[in-house]
Protein backbone atom coordinates (compact mmCIF):
# COMPACT_ATOMS: atom_id res chain seq x y z
CA UNK A 1 0.00 0.00 0.00
CA UNK A 2 1.27 3.37 -0.86
CA UNK A 3 1.50 5.80 1.95
CA UNK A 4 0.84 9.45 1.90
CA UNK A 5 3.44 12.53 1.53
CA UNK A 6 4.17 14.25 5.29
CA UNK A 7 3.61 17.54 3.93
CA UNK A 8 -0.03 16.99 2.32
CA UNK A 9 -1.34 19.86 0.07
CA UNK A 10 -5.16 20.27 -0.70
CA UNK A 11 -6.57 17.62 -2.82
CA UNK A 12 -5.29 15.44 -5.48
CA UNK A 13 -4.06 16.37 -9.20
CA UNK A 14 -4.80 12.94 -10.83
CA UNK A 15 -7.96 13.74 -12.91
CA UNK A 16 -8.67 10.20 -12.78
CA UNK A 17 -9.42 10.42 -9.24
CA UNK A 18 -12.36 12.82 -10.40
CA UNK A 19 -13.78 10.62 -13.03
CA UNK A 20 -13.74 7.72 -10.81
CA UNK A 21 -15.46 10.03 -7.57
CA UNK A 22 -18.18 10.87 -10.40
CA UNK A 23 -18.95 6.99 -11.44
CA UNK A 24 -19.46 6.11 -7.72
CA UNK A 25 -21.14 9.14 -6.40
CA UNK A 26 -23.05 10.66 -9.38
CA UNK A 27 -22.94 13.98 -8.32
CA UNK A 28 -25.18 15.10 -11.82
CA UNK A 29 -28.60 13.44 -12.64
CA UNK A 30 -30.80 15.06 -15.72
CA UNK A 31 -32.37 17.54 -13.67
CA UNK A 32 -28.90 19.09 -13.09
CA UNK A 33 -27.43 18.61 -16.30
CA UNK A 34 -30.55 19.65 -18.14
CA UNK A 35 -30.21 23.61 -16.07
CA UNK A 36 -26.42 23.42 -16.30
CA UNK A 37 -26.79 22.58 -20.42
CA UNK A 38 -29.57 25.37 -20.55
CA UNK A 39 -28.55 28.07 -18.53
CA UNK A 40 -25.46 28.23 -20.72
CA UNK A 41 -27.39 28.04 -24.26
CA UNK A 42 -29.86 31.22 -22.80
CA UNK A 43 -26.04 32.88 -22.71
CA UNK A 44 -25.69 32.82 -18.77
CA UNK A 45 -21.97 32.71 -18.06
CA UNK A 46 -20.29 28.99 -16.95
CA UNK A 47 -19.84 29.62 -13.44
CA UNK A 48 -22.09 27.84 -11.62
CA UNK A 49 -20.72 25.25 -8.81
CA UNK A 50 -18.85 22.28 -10.13
CA UNK A 51 -21.36 19.52 -9.71
CA UNK A 52 -19.06 18.12 -6.75
CA UNK A 53 -20.05 21.54 -5.22
CA UNK A 54 -23.78 20.85 -5.21
CA UNK A 55 -23.67 17.63 -4.21
CA UNK A 56 -21.75 18.66 -1.05
CA UNK A 57 -24.45 21.56 -0.73
CA UNK A 58 -27.15 18.74 -1.17
CA UNK A 59 -25.80 16.42 1.61
CA UNK A 60 -24.39 19.69 3.84
CA UNK A 61 -27.85 20.97 3.90
CA UNK A 62 -29.35 17.75 5.07
CA UNK A 63 -27.02 17.10 7.74
CA UNK A 64 -27.43 20.47 9.11
CA UNK A 65 -31.39 19.77 9.33
CA UNK A 66 -31.68 23.35 7.33
CA UNK A 67 -35.23 24.56 7.03
CA UNK A 68 -34.71 28.30 5.95
CA UNK A 69 -31.58 28.84 3.73
CA UNK A 70 -30.60 32.04 2.30
CA UNK A 71 -28.46 31.71 -0.80
CA UNK A 72 -26.77 34.82 -2.75
CA UNK A 73 -26.02 34.74 -6.14
CA UNK A 74 -28.83 32.77 -8.06
CA UNK A 75 -27.31 32.28 -11.76
CA UNK A 76 -29.81 29.50 -13.63
CA UNK A 77 -30.84 28.04 -10.19
CA UNK A 78 -28.42 25.01 -10.36
CA UNK A 79 -26.98 25.37 -6.61
CA UNK A 80 -30.36 26.29 -5.60
CA UNK A 81 -31.43 23.19 -7.09
CA UNK A 82 -29.32 21.21 -4.71
CA UNK A 83 -30.19 22.91 -1.86
CA UNK A 84 -33.50 22.67 -1.59
CA UNK A 85 -33.27 18.68 -2.48
CA UNK A 86 -31.23 19.12 0.59
CA UNK A 87 -33.77 20.42 2.89
CA UNK A 88 -36.70 18.20 1.94
CA UNK A 89 -39.95 18.84 1.40
CA UNK A 90 -40.47 21.28 3.90
CA UNK A 91 -37.29 23.46 2.93
CA UNK A 92 -37.68 27.08 2.08
CA UNK A 93 -34.96 28.92 -0.03
CA UNK A 94 -34.47 32.57 -0.35
CA UNK A 95 -32.35 33.33 -3.37
CA UNK A 96 -30.92 36.79 -4.21
CA UNK A 97 -29.69 37.56 -7.63
CA UNK A 98 -28.87 40.99 -9.59
CA UNK A 99 -29.90 39.76 -13.31
CA UNK A 100 -33.08 39.94 -14.75
CA UNK A 101 -32.16 36.87 -16.87
CA UNK A 102 -30.37 34.76 -14.49
CA UNK A 103 -33.74 35.13 -12.45
CA UNK A 104 -35.38 33.99 -15.47
CA UNK A 105 -33.47 30.89 -16.50
CA UNK A 106 -33.51 30.50 -12.84
CA UNK A 107 -37.29 30.38 -12.03
CA UNK A 108 -37.68 27.99 -14.77
CA UNK A 109 -35.00 25.92 -13.20
CA UNK A 110 -36.96 25.82 -9.90
CA UNK A 111 -40.28 24.73 -11.60
CA UNK A 112 -38.82 21.69 -13.81
CA UNK A 113 -36.70 20.48 -11.29
CA UNK A 114 -40.33 20.98 -9.16
CA UNK A 115 -39.22 23.41 -6.61
CA UNK A 116 -40.68 26.54 -7.52
CA UNK A 117 -43.52 26.71 -4.20
CA UNK A 118 -40.45 26.48 -2.06
CA UNK A 119 -38.09 28.91 -3.87
CA UNK A 120 -37.83 32.74 -3.49
CA UNK A 121 -35.84 34.57 -5.91
CA UNK A 122 -35.27 38.32 -4.97
CA UNK A 123 -34.32 40.80 -7.65
CA UNK A 124 -31.99 43.10 -7.34
CA UNK A 125 -28.19 43.77 -5.38
CA UNK A 126 -28.25 41.75 -3.00
CA UNK A 127 -26.85 44.38 -0.39
CA UNK A 128 -30.28 46.06 -0.66
CA UNK A 129 -32.65 43.29 -1.35
CA UNK A 130 -31.37 41.25 1.25
CA UNK A 131 -33.30 43.53 3.79
CA UNK A 132 -36.82 42.07 2.41
CA UNK A 133 -36.34 38.75 4.38
CA UNK A 134 -34.28 40.49 7.81
CA UNK A 135 -37.63 39.91 9.93
CA UNK A 136 -37.76 36.02 8.68
CA UNK A 137 -34.17 35.90 10.45
CA UNK A 138 -33.12 33.41 12.24
CA UNK A 139 -32.13 31.31 8.97
CA UNK A 140 -30.35 27.60 9.14
CA UNK A 141 -27.87 28.09 6.48
CA UNK A 142 -26.66 30.88 4.37
CA UNK A 143 -24.18 29.94 0.98
CA UNK A 144 -22.68 32.97 -0.15
CA UNK A 145 -21.60 32.77 -3.81
CA UNK A 146 -22.04 36.26 -5.46
CA UNK A 147 -19.85 39.20 -6.54
CA UNK A 148 -17.04 38.50 -4.39
CA UNK A 149 -16.00 42.22 -3.23
CA UNK A 150 -19.57 42.06 -1.24
CA UNK A 151 -18.25 38.61 0.52
CA UNK A 152 -17.19 40.65 3.50
CA UNK A 153 -20.52 42.12 3.82
CA UNK A 154 -22.46 39.23 3.08
CA UNK A 155 -20.55 37.44 5.62
CA UNK A 156 -21.74 40.41 8.27
CA UNK A 157 -25.34 39.93 7.50
CA UNK A 158 -25.44 35.91 7.86
CA UNK A 159 -23.65 36.58 11.37
CA UNK A 160 -26.50 38.88 12.34
CA UNK A 161 -29.17 36.36 10.61
CA UNK A 162 -27.97 32.95 11.08
CA UNK A 163 -29.40 30.95 14.53
CA UNK A 164 -26.86 30.06 16.82
CA UNK A 165 -25.16 26.43 15.49
CA UNK A 166 -26.39 27.70 11.63
CA UNK A 167 -24.08 26.82 8.79
CA UNK A 168 -22.48 29.83 6.54
CA UNK A 169 -21.13 28.21 3.65
CA UNK A 170 -18.99 30.19 0.58
CA UNK A 171 -17.73 29.15 -2.79
CA UNK A 172 -14.37 30.53 -4.55
CA UNK A 173 -13.00 31.05 -1.12
CA UNK A 174 -9.67 30.32 -3.23
CA UNK A 175 -9.98 33.58 -4.67
CA UNK A 176 -9.15 31.47 -7.62
CA UNK A 177 -5.64 30.10 -6.98
CA UNK A 178 -4.60 33.75 -5.51
CA UNK A 179 -6.23 34.19 -1.82
CA UNK A 180 -2.59 32.81 0.02
CA UNK A 181 -0.67 35.65 -2.58
CA UNK A 182 -0.23 39.27 -2.00
CA UNK A 183 -3.35 41.14 -4.29
CA UNK A 184 -4.46 44.11 -5.34
CA UNK A 185 -7.46 43.28 -7.07
CA UNK A 186 -10.28 44.44 -5.08
CA UNK A 187 -12.06 40.78 -5.38
CA UNK A 188 -9.17 38.51 -3.98
CA UNK A 189 -8.80 41.58 -1.29
CA UNK A 190 -12.22 40.82 -0.75
CA UNK A 191 -12.03 37.38 -0.03
CA UNK A 192 -9.09 37.32 2.14
CA UNK A 193 -10.62 39.43 4.42
CA UNK A 194 -13.84 37.45 4.14
CA UNK A 195 -12.05 34.45 5.42
CA UNK A 196 -9.86 35.80 8.32
CA UNK A 197 -13.26 37.45 9.53
CA UNK A 198 -15.13 33.86 9.15
CA UNK A 199 -11.83 32.22 10.74
CA UNK A 200 -10.91 34.59 13.61
CA UNK A 201 -13.47 36.74 13.90
CA UNK A 202 -15.42 35.00 16.65
CA UNK A 203 -18.81 34.27 15.27
CA UNK A 204 -17.62 31.04 13.61
CA UNK A 205 -16.36 28.20 14.06
CA UNK A 206 -15.00 27.53 11.03
CA UNK A 207 -13.13 25.16 8.05
CA UNK A 208 -11.78 24.99 4.66
CA UNK A 209 -13.30 22.54 2.34
CA UNK A 210 -10.22 21.86 -0.32
CA UNK A 211 -12.70 21.56 -2.82
CA UNK A 212 -11.33 22.53 -6.35
CA UNK A 213 -12.47 26.32 -5.90
CA UNK A 214 -12.38 26.25 -2.10
CA UNK A 215 -15.96 25.93 -0.27
CA UNK A 216 -15.26 28.16 3.29
CA UNK A 217 -17.30 26.34 5.82
CA UNK A 218 -18.44 27.70 9.79
CA UNK A 219 -20.28 27.01 11.97
CA UNK A 220 -22.15 29.89 14.18
CA UNK A 221 -21.47 29.97 17.51
CA UNK A 222 -21.71 33.79 18.59
C1 LIG B 1 -21.19 32.43 -9.46
S1 LIG B 1 -22.77 32.92 -9.95
C2 LIG B 1 -23.83 31.98 -8.89
C3 LIG B 1 -23.86 30.55 -9.24
C4 LIG B 1 -24.97 29.77 -8.55
N1 LIG B 1 -24.81 29.86 -7.11
C5 LIG B 1 -24.92 28.33 -8.98
O1 LIG B 1 -23.95 27.66 -8.60
O2 LIG B 1 -25.82 27.88 -9.70
C6 LIG B 1 -22.94 34.52 -9.29
C7 LIG B 1 -24.30 35.16 -9.50
O3 LIG B 1 -24.38 36.29 -8.62
C8 LIG B 1 -25.02 37.34 -9.29
N2 LIG B 1 -24.59 38.59 -8.63
C9 LIG B 1 -23.43 39.29 -8.79
N3 LIG B 1 -23.40 40.36 -8.02
C10 LIG B 1 -24.56 40.38 -7.33
C11 LIG B 1 -25.13 41.25 -6.37
N4 LIG B 1 -24.48 42.33 -5.93
N5 LIG B 1 -26.36 40.96 -5.88
C12 LIG B 1 -27.03 39.84 -6.31
N6 LIG B 1 -26.53 38.99 -7.21
C13 LIG B 1 -25.33 39.24 -7.72
C14 LIG B 1 -24.55 37.22 -10.73
O4 LIG B 1 -25.44 37.88 -11.60
C15 LIG B 1 -24.51 35.72 -10.90
O5 LIG B 1 -25.72 35.23 -11.42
Amino acid sequence: MPSSPEEKGFGQADPLLRRWAEKVFQPEDEVLREIRERSIREGLPAIAVGNFDGLHLEVLARAAGALKAVEIGTLGGYSGVCLLRGMGPHGVLHTFEFSEKHARVAGESFHKAGVAARAHIHLGPAATTLREIDAEAPFDLVFIDADKVGYPAYLAWAADHLREGGLLLADNAFGFGEIHRESTDPGVVALQKFNQELAGGGRFRATMLPTAEGLAMGVKVR
